[in-house]
């Protein structure tokens, strides 16, 4: 809703309106006057983050039939459904933008859209799926949190409850990686293998730096970001440096170092060529996880078929004075659904 003053006052221009909102530390709704590159950004940025939630349940997914625990089981698979839901918020936001979720998912599993580069490294231990909660989550909080006050309106509210969700994630993969350092020593040797392998991949989650990554001052200037890529990183280090500390696992940075001038840690360089080749498609497991992605859709067409039949068949005994209800015979048929249910359907859930 735009409710600046100068937007409020007769004769202003769409974009006089626009920019006040933003400058007046407001939100843009679905229905305000956007530039077309806001648009466009918004676009992206939402898609890639809602495909990273959708293909971010295969890695941790991988060992849901080996937790070793009942315990161990039952958290990972709310946690695999927290992200298939966080996907779905985010799927529900790009909709408010005048793009179709089908359409988002096509361009996803014919690699025109991309996803975050942490998903295409593989889980090989248990203690991944710890390291995972600890370092891709947590990363992925420092990312997140300042998008909850992100000018775009159905962005900012889906992120406070992906937010709250998050942190949960980060501290059951903390707790994890406690109890297995309280283990044995192979199991203390299998923590600090996974730290070793996830580290810089985390690392590089927050982007190139910021003298490569030209679209970042225009993002901040729309409040769409609130920080740049290296800001985000130098929180999450000295966020993490601590609690690596507390867990008794060594970061695999030597050169890591406290700046007492800075108030922060000093700490190096990712391998910038690995990000590149990783985005290119060329990282362990890309080719795999999109193939799962489309495999996962092709199987779900029955569903969706279901779906929509039984939309239009509800919507046509009703009429038109009880036609609300039918969203939610989307929402109760199980995991399958929530991944994969079709486009109508969401369109009931995200109103
Ligand atoms: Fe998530
Ligand atoms: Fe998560």
């Amino acid at each position: 809703m735009v409710t600046a003053e100068v937007a409020e006052r007769p004769g202003a221009s769409p974009e006089e309106a626009f920019e006040a909102v933003i400058a007046a530390e407001q939100r843009i709704e679905p229905r305000d006057w956007m530039p077309d590159a806001y648009r466009a950004t918004l676009v992206r940025q939402i898609a890639q983050h809602a495909h990273s939630e959708i293909i971010g349940m295969q890695p941790e997914g991988n060992w849901l039939t080996r937790a070793p625990s009942l315990r161990r089981k039952a958290i990972l698979l709310a946690k695999a459904q927290d992200e298939a839901g966080h996907g779905l918020y985010l799927y529900a936001a790009a909709e408010t933008l005048g793009v179709d979720r089908a359409e988002l998912t096509e361009k996803l599993i014919s690699g025109r859209q991309k996803y975050s580069s942490i998903f295409n490294y593989p889980t090989l231990t248990f203690a991944d799926v710890g390291v995972i909660g600890w370092l891709v989550d947590g990363a992925a909080i420092c990312n997140q949190v300042p998008l909850c006050r992100c000018s775009y309106g159905p962005y900012a509210r889906a992120m406070v409850r992906i937010c709250k969700e998050e942190s949960f994630h980060q501290r059951q993969g903390y707790e994890l990686l406690m109890t297995l350092m309280r283990g044995t020593e192979a199991q203390r040797r299998m923590v600090q293998d996974a730290v070793d392998r996830w580290w810089w991949p985390s690392l590089m989650m927050f982007g190139p730096s910021d003298a490569a990554s030209p679209n970042t001052a225009r993002s901040m200037g729309w409040r769409i970001k609130r920080h740049t890529n290296d800001e985000l990183r130098q929180r999450f280090v000295d966020m993490t440096v601590p609690q690596a500390e507390h867990l008794g696992v060594t970061l695999p940075d030597p050169g890591m170092s406290w700046n007492e001038e800075r108030g922060s840690w000093d700490f190096g360089e990712p391998d910038w060529s690995e990000l590149t080749r990783v985005i290119q498609g060329q990282g362990p497991c890309n080719a795999q996880r999109v193939e799962r992605r489309r495999a996962a859709h092709e199987d779900g067409g029955w569903v969706r078929e279901a779906a929509t039949a039984y939309a239009e068949k509800r919507r046509a005994e009703a009429g038109a004075s009880t036609g609300t209800d039918a969203g939610t015979a989307g929402t109760g048929t199980g995991a399958a659904t929530k991944t994969d249910a079709g486009t109508e359907t969401e369109q009931e859930n995200g109103k």
